[in-house]
């Protein structure tokens, strides 16, 4: 695996490429990372990560000085998965003056959810993403393709519309969310939780599992089932930020009364947010 570290050596690498496909990820990878990587191969003529932890994305008050970095145990991951490129940028590399030419993502998308209880997350991520573009995919002649997990719901939508509206000659493909075998979804901060909370931290995507059977079930009391939703996994000790029903394409909350138990005839997910002690899980479902 070539290793670039500065945006000059990774165009240079690049240039033999026509076709890259390319997983971007801050690090401390698992088996969620490792499975884009794998679908990326048959993607493009090369498999290409990043690995940056992205300070724009996080507020002064979150985790960004104690964000696990694992560079020598990625870079074997990366290798054993089949990535042929890893570009690992230090902070003066990709940021070398401040950035203050920014993404700012539309308020319908990026000041809900995930936007609402991290103020200016998207405008970090829309950025940073906006910026490994233009490093990872400046000689490409052909078909680029970049992949984004699931689990990061919104985030995937943020990034598929940027790329639509900036006409950027990019498809977006999502990954599907990979789990524990309990069921917890894989995500860096998992190695944050202490063993009982790990114990606990599957209840989240059993409260979302919960809140969607019961949309199912009286689709038109939705405020109130999410109420009882968070309200349940408060009971139990967490500080949920939202669980709520919303519309694949958009986000919105569903139009009820489409059919005839009363549900939305749009593809639907159930999304979530909580903290268990100091950690701040996210997870999704498709139904
Ligand atoms: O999902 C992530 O790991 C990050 O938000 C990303 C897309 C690599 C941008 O920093």
């Amino acid at each position: 695996m070539y290793i670039a570290h500065t945006i000059a050596d990774l165009r240079q690498h690049m240039a033999q490429f026509k076709h890259p496909a390319f997983v971007p990820t801050m690090g401390n990878l698992h088996a969620g990372h490792l499975a884009l990587i794998k679908q990326a191969k048959p993607l493009g003529d090369v498999t290409v990560s990043s690995i940056f932890v992205n300070r724009l994305q996080f507020a002064p008050h979150e985790d960004f000085d104690s964000y696990p970095r694992t560079f020598n145990e990625d870079c074997e991951k990366l290798e054993a998965a089949g990535c042929n490129v890893l570009f690992a940028p230090t902070e003066k590399d990709l940021y070398p003056e401040p950035q203050t030419f920014k993404i700012s993502p539309p308020a319908e998308v990026a000041d809900i959810l995930e936007g609402h209880f991290r103020p200016g997350f998207f405008v970090g991520v829309s950025t940073v993403v906006m910026k490994l573009f233009t490093c990872m995919f400046s000689e490409a002649e052909g078909k680029r393709t970049a992949l984004f997990g699931k689990k990061d719901y919104q985030q995937l939508m943020v990034i598929q519309r940027m790329v639509q509206q900036f006409a950027l000659p990019i498809d977006i493909v999502g990954g599907e969310t990979q789990r524990a075998d309990d069921g917890l979804a894989l995500s860096s901060r998992n190695g944050y939780l202490s063993k009982e909370e790990r114990a606990e931290a599957v209840q989240l995507s059993k409260a979302l599992r919960e809140l969607a059977q019961n949309y199912r079930a009286d689709a038109n009391n939705l405020a109130a089932l999410e109420t009882k939703a968070m309200q349940s996994l408060a009971n139990r000790g967490w500080q949920p930020d939202y669980l709520t029903v919303r519309r694949r394409a958009d986000l919105q909350p569903p139009h009820a009364g489409f059919s005839s138990g009363g549900q939305s005839s749009d593809p639907l997910v159930v999304l979530g947010a909580a903290k268990l002690g100091k950690t701040r899980l996210i997870d999704n479902l498709e139904f």
